[in-house]
């Protein structure tokens, strides 16, 4: 099986969601939408959909549903990237390859944007047609994506990672909790939203998925860190850069590895758990090995 076409056409398949909805959006010539679309249309990886889409086709929820999922979570995502990179924030210029939503459009619009980009997901969550999803099961969905990212979701997340800065020693611990909170709940919310609207819910299940879902998270987030330290490193940026207090600069990259691969192990020991229950989790574990890979080839 080629694991690799499975991912592109389900890249594919968001991308052209993600269009498709901001593209039928009204007053598609105000500076808003355009810096919407350009943050949102080109460069993803869409890793989080890759996992709503397999994690719904395992446990056979509806694919219009899943795209109604998709398409919240990753306009979501779009919105968080705009606002991380802003100058208040973590003053990036660049994202996805080209120039940072801000420095195209602007402060004022890209804050817009980002906002309007989080209202947009939510209404889609509510709004958009979810076979086989009852209107209970919807509220419980949007009552989960809120939480996953807001004060003690996401952005929580987002100011202990401000925070971080300010403070002369780090414990390892608060930086897990920063990840586990900046990164690994919107990867469980996604994996969560795409479980809860499975006919064959079950609580045991949704357990081991939770636990799947932040140790991916929680690895992928320092894979990020790893990559983002290694090109501050090579830029010699370092003064005051954000690159202080994250993993490979507080154990250094080969600990940072190990780490990685510590928390590969858990999320496959997961996998084969699924396993014996009779459910085909390759899927998974090709997205799996791809977070893990890309940070051994950095
Ligand atoms: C970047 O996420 C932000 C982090 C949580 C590390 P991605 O690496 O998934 O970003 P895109 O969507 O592929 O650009
Ligand atoms: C981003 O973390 C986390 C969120 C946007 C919530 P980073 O700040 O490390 O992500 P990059 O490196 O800018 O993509
Ligand atoms: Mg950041
Ligand atoms: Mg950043
Ligand atoms: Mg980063």
């Amino acid at each position: 099986m080629n694991f690799l076409n499975f991912y592109n056409s389900y890249q594919n398949r968001i991308n052209k969601k993600l269009y498709d909805t901001l593209n039928n959006l009204p007053f598609q010539h105000s500076i808003l939408i355009k810096a919407m679309k350009y943050a949102t249309l080109v460069g993803g990886k869409r890793l989080r959909s890759y996992l709503i889409y397999t994690i719904g086709e395992i446990f056979k929820t509806n694919i219009i549903t899943l795209d109604a999922i998709s398409i919240s979570v990753e306009l979501i995502h779009a919105y968080s990237l705009i606002h991380d990179d802003l100058p208040s924030i973590d003053n990036d210029n660049y994202r996805r390859g080209r120039f940072s939503c801000h420095i195209k459009y602007g402060e004022s619009f890209a804050i817009l944007a980002g906002d309007a980009l989080q209202s947009l997901a939510f209404n889609i969550l509510s709004t958009y047609n979810m076979p086989g999803v009852s209107n209970k099961t919807r509220l419980k969905l949007i009552s989960e994506l809120s939480n996953a990212i807001g004060s003690s979701g996401m952005c929580l997340g987002q100011t202990l990672d401000l925070k971080k800065n300010n403070k002369n020693s780090l414990d390892i611990s608060e930086l897990e909790k920063i990840n586990l909170y900046k990164t690994a709940f919107l990867i469980r919310s996604s994996v969560r939203l795409s479980y809860l609207s499975s006919p064959i819910f079950s609580k045991k299940i949704q357990l081991l998925l939770d636990r799947f879902s932040i140790f991916i998270g929680l690895a992928f987030q320092i894979q990020d860190d790893i990559f983002d330290f290694k090109n501050d490193i090579k830029k010699l940026k370092n003064k005051n850069s954000k690159i202080q207090n994250i993993h490979p600069s507080l154990i250094g990259i080969k600990e940072s590895q190990k780490k990685i691969q510590t928390l590969y192990k858990k999320a496959l020991s997961i996998l084969k758990i699924l396993e014996k229950k009779c459910f085909v989790i390759n899927k998974l574990e090709f997205l799996t090995n791809l977070i893990i890979k890309s940070s051994m080839s950095i």
